[in-house]
This record gives structure tokens, C-alpha cells and sequence, in this order.
């Protein structure tokens, strides 16, 4: 089945093609150019001057959990801190939780995504920190996201030894989950694991052949950045605190600097310094950090929105970010551009422009998303 789309008003790429058109074919991209030179398609749906740009690559989210927080977020507002220490009241709730509850909250979350124009996400164990709960964690991910990280180093399970736990994470549990997962990532940070137990977590992982991910730098400056630059971890996720010299260092590396603006405004922390990075030669990521407890929105739109209008992205380097950037810190090249070849993959705006998404900030936009050659709404 082929699907020619015309009448696009501004068709952002992230590819050297351009065009007002393009043919979908199957799942894949078949064609692009100028309506004039189209080949013949089965179907054909004129777009009437909206904007067309790669669906959005969610590169960040935490989706297999259960349970709520909206209280714990309440008292953030009333002043109270962020602490790493909340993860813990979301795994209890997920190890309470049936395969089926967990495997339902992963489908609605995936769903409203995709509504808003994300048609490809990764997401990550780390609400179930015992071997059990993230081989499970992980194997409903694998049921659903399109890339699933293992994150066993979340957070030291309260009234478990640090040292013994990393022993677990790197060792049994690691085994076990492995098979599952493409990537590894551990949260860098005062509160969770030090830089050498998260080396020695992320160098088990590479040795069995993962990619690396890790978070740091969300809530102080610390070691994270430094650690995924010298391990060659494929990105770093939150960089809310950066020293001249971690900007120096991701610019001059291939870790993807992932940015998760929605987290820094939901734990009323700073936004992190994009503009920096991108002046020093860095490459950003935008993602949405879905999750329950700091960044309960699946709105890749809001990062974007609120990157341009508060981070001082353009909003060409924004959108890109949020789709090819996505891609790169997932070392993918058939997601977040069009172009002959690359999965169809889709988002058509109800505007004739990118710039809209700054421009009309909080107003939904989504006119229409195709996922994998398939109409999704
Ligand atoms: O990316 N930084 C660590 N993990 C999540 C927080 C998860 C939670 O608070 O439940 C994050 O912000």
C-alpha cells in the first residue's frame, strides 16, 4: 500500500531532500520531491498547506511503573526539594503491581504519546530494583517500546548496602536482563551511585555488549557528564548543572547531550544551559522524561515550546533536537528525518510552520501522525 501526500506547506527534513510531497510506501519512505514530478501512489491525501517534519523521537522516559505521586508533586510546589529518595515510593507500587496494571500504564502512556505526534520512544526498567522485577520490568518494555534501557541502578533499594547492591546490578540482575535491553544507564548522582559505582555498573553492561546511557548532572554538578564522555556512552541525559569543562568535553565527544526541560520546570530547578552547549559544538537532545514522579508530561511539544521560549533554541534547532537528536543519542539513522529509506514516520501540524510550535505555545497542534506507514489519528 502507497500513500502520496501533497500540499505540504513546509516540509522539515533533518536530510538534504526538500520537497512539497512524498510517498510512503509500506513502512517505509519511497519518495520525496515536488508534486509535479510525484510517482503514482494508491492513495493520495493533500495536506492543504499544513507543515509535515519526522514524528518525534521520545529518547527518555520511564514508563513501567505504577502508582502516584500527584502528592509528593503537590508538596514540591509548596516548596518542599526533589530528592532522588521519591523513586522509592514508585517502586513499591510497582512491585505491587500485576504484569497486566504494569503492561496497561506502558500502553496508555505509549498511546497519548503517539496522539501528540511521538512515534518512536525508548523507555527504561528501574522501578523494580530486585532481579525479578526488572527482567519483568523489562520484558513488558520490550512488548511495547520501540528501545528499552536497563536502569537496575536507580536508586539503592532503602535498607540495602550500596556496595552489595552495585554487586547485584552488575552481576545476577544484569545476566538476567540483558538479553532484553539494548542499553544500560545508570543515575550518576548525590543520592544514588558515586562515579565508581556507576563505572563499574556501565563497564559490566558494555562487556556484555550494551550501550551506554547515563544521567547525570540533574540535581548538582557532579561526575556524570565526565564519566559517559570517557566511557563513550552514547548520551547524557538531564546536564541541568554543567562546568565549562563538561560543556567542553561533550562538544568535543559523540555523547549526546539530552536535554529533559519538562523534569527541570516540574522539580523547579534552572533549565540547563542548551545554548552553551550548542555554541560550544555540542549535540542536543530534547526528550519528555516521562515519568511519575519529576516530569509527569508525555508532551514532547512542551520541551520544545519551552526550549525556544525559555532556553534560547531557535526553534529549527529545537525540532530538530527533538527528532533527530532523539535518534543520535539512540545511535539510530532511520528515525527523526525523512528522507528515501527512513521508517515513515510522521507529524503533520495544524500550521503552516514549525515556528507555530513557539509561536502558539500550550495549543495542541497535532493535525495528523503516521507511524511506521500506518495512520495513527
Ligand atoms: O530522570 N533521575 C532519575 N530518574 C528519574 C526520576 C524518577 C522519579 O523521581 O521517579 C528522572 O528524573
Amino acid at each position: 500500500m502507497s500513500v502520496l501526500i501533497t500540499g505540504i506547506g513546509e516540509l522539515t527534513t533533518n536530510s538534504e531532500v526538500t520537497g512539497d510531497a512524498l510517498v510512503i510506501d509500506g513502512s517505509e519512505i519511497a519518495w520525496v520531491g515536488n508534486a509535479d514530478k510525484a510517482p503514482a501512489a494508491d492513495e493520495q491525501v493533500d495536506v492543504e498547506g499544513r507543515a509535515v517534519l519526522p514524528g518525534w523521537v521520545d529518547s527518555h522516559t520511564h514508563l513501567v511503573f505504577a502508582g502516584d505521586r500527584t502528592a509528593e508533586f503537590g508538596a514540591r510546589m509548596a516548596g518542599k526539594p526533589y530528592t532522588a529518595g521519591g523513586i522509592a515510593v514508585t517502586v513499591n507500587a510497582t512491585r505491587a503491581a500485576t504484569d497486566e496494571e504494569l503492561a496497561a500504564v506502558l500502553r496508555r502512556h505509549i498511546a497519548e504519546a503517539l496522539k501528540q505526534g511521538t512515534t518512536f520512544i525508548e523507555t527504561k526498567t528501574g522501578y523494580g530494583l530486585n532481579v525479578a522485577d526488572e527482567v519483568r520490568s523489562a520484558r513488558i518494555a520490550a512488548e511495547q517500546a520501540d528501545e528499552v534501557t536497563f536502569l537496575g541502578a536507580h536508586l539503592v533499594p532503602p535498607g540495602e548496602d550500596a556496595d552489595t547492591y552495585v554487586d547485584l546490578v552488575r552481576g545476577e540482575m544484569l545476566d538476567a536482563v540483558a538479553p532484553l535491553v539494548r542499553w544500560a544507564d545508570v543515575f550518576c548522582e548525590k543520592g544514588a551511585f558515586d562515579y565508581d559505582q556507576s563505572k563499574a555498573v556501565l563497564q559490566a553492561a558494555a562487556a556484555k555488549g550494551l550501550g551506554l546511557r547515563v544521567h547525570g548532572n540533574q540535581l548538582g554538578e557532579g561526575p556524570g557528564v565526565r564519566l559517559a564522555v570517557e566511557l563513550g556512552a552514547a548520551s547524557v541525559d538531564h546536564c541541568t548543572y554543567l562546568s565549562s569543562a563538561d560543556v567542553d568535553a561533550l562538544a568535543s565527544s559523540d555523547t549526546v547531550a539530552t536535554l529533559l526541560p519538562a523534569c527541570d520546570l516540574s522539580t523547579r530547578q534552572s533549565l540547563p544551559p542548551a545554548r552553551a552547549l550548542l555554541d560550544a559544538g555540542a549535540t542536543v537532545a530534547l526528550a519528555s522524561n516521562c515519568n511519575p514522579g519529576s516530569s509527569y508530561t508525555s508532551s514532547m511539544a512542551f520541551c520544545v515550546t519551552t526550549a525556544v521560549l525559555q532556553m534560547r533554541m531557535s526553534v529549527e534547532e529545537a525540532v530538530w533536537a527533538a527528532t533527530a537528536g532523539g535518534a543520535q543519542a539512540l545511535r539510530r539513522t532511520d528515525v527523526g528525518v525523512i528522507r528515501p529509506g527512513a521508517r515513515a514516520d510522521l507529524h503533520v501540524l495544524d500550521a503552516p510552520s514549525i515556528t507555530h510550535l513557539a509561536y502558539r505555545p500550550g495549543v495542541p497542534l497535532t493535525h495528523s501522525v503516521w507511524r511506521r506507514g500506518e495512520r495513527a489519528n
